[in-house]
């Protein structure tokens, strides 16, 4: 990937969260077209000025690789299968990429949720919706820390949609407000050491995918050498990659100080294909024993919301494409499937299940008949 991956990728925007809410209206409208054409040509744009505390993330950093280190007994009972993953410590190999045939992700992760999702959604979505867990407590360094920092990005992530609406012509709050109360979540990964015979087969961190939701914010990430201390890139070619929506393979790594926003599945259907949901894949380094640790936040739409494209966006050729219309919870839930976090009965559990009632009713009035 090396050799046709752009290493500095000089033409993706960068946006000053700032100048969306500037007093001069060229700023404003300079800072959303920039938005169109980063999201629109790159499904992705860097920003500057978003709050987040990189200190702090480095703290965190530092308390999540302290978590995976400690052994598997200790992290065991926070492995929810039950939840589907959706909270707490998801151990190695667990997620799978659609595209690769099913290959594993070489990676552990930690969910939970930074902001407080609408507490009536837990009756309909429990998996989705579970409460968080902390290895330590609700009280620890490790879970305030968590809650702060992806409540930073949460809030970057808003910020950012109230300039996407404004770049597609629309309402203000067209996408904030569409996702009040829903299930984000604030992921910490770490990559595994890989052996010779993996490096040989060319295995990926993270195989080549879109993701499910409506935004994604990356507050960058780090790489450990086979010691376990922060290093540089070990060699060209390893870390995250973002395809362009012309096929351009370019790094995902930000100007000094910027971190990365970038489209998912949910916003290029509400937007009809104007913004693209950006593929990306994370690869490993030629030499064994090094691991990378990052972070993403997943901003997604309110289960209750449709995804399909908006009204502004509903041509023929959009409805074919993104048809049939499905809430975001249902389409949630298919995704974890497709992937491998929810067992295929999930879906049982959509549309009338009441059929066995009927037949119990059958059956008892059979014997008279
Ligand atoms: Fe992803």
């Amino acid at each position: 990937m090396s050799e046709d991956a752009s290493e500095a990728a000089p033409s993706i925007p960068v946006i000053d969260l700032a100048e969306l809410v500037h007093h001069d209206r060229a700023v404003r409208a300079a800072t959303a077209q920039a938005i169109r054409t980063g999201f629109g040509e790159f499904g992705l744009v860097y920003l500057a000025n978003h709050g987040v505390d990189v200190a702090l993330r480095d703290r965190l950093f530092d308390q999540f690789v302290a978590f995976t280190d400690r052994p598997e007994a200790e992290k065991e009972p926070l492995n929810a299968a039950k939840i589907w993953f959706q909270r707490g410590w998801t151990p190695p190999n667990t997620e799978r990429a659609v595209v690769a045939g099913g290959q594993p992700d070489f990676k552990e992760c930690y969910f939970a949720a930074p902001v407080p999702t609408e507490s009536a959604l837990s009756i309909e979505y429990p998996e989705i919706c579970a409460d968080n867990v902390w290895p330590d407590g609700p009280d620890s360094d490790f879970a305030r820390d968590y809650q702060t920092l992806g409540h930073q990005l949460h809030e970057a992530g808003l910020s950012l949609l109230q300039g996407v609406a404004m770049a597609m012509g629309l309402v203000q709050r067209t996408f904030d407000r569409r996702l009040e109360g829903a299930p984000h979540v604030f992921r910490l990964l770490r990559y595994l050491p890989l052996n010779e015979a993996q490096i040989e087969q060319r295995v990926l961190w993270g195989e080549e995918h879109t993701d499910f939701n409506l935004l994604t914010l990356l507050p960058g990430g780090r790489f450990l050498d086979p010691d376990g201390a922060p290093c540089a890139r070990p060699d060209e070619g390893s870390g995250l990659y973002l395809r362009t929506r012309s096929g351009e393979k370019v790094r995902g790594v930000a100007p000094e100080g910027c971190i990365v926003a970038q489209v998912g599945q949910q916003l290029e259907i509400l937007t009809g294909g104007a913004l693209l949901a950006t593929p990306h894949v994370v690869t490993a380094p030629r030499t064994p024993g090094y691991t990378r640790v990052s972070g993403a936040h997943f901003l997604h739409l309110h289960p209750h919301e449709m995804v399909f494209p908006l009204e502004p966006f509903r041509t023929e050729e959009a409805i074919r494409a993104y048809s049939p219309p499905v809430l975001a919870g249902t389409y949630s839930m298919k995704t974890l499937v497709d992937i491998g976090l929810a067992p295929p009965t999930a879906l049982d559990g959509l549309g009338y299940r009441h059929y066995g009632r009927l037949a119990d009713l059958r059956a008892e009035e059979s014997p008279k008949a």
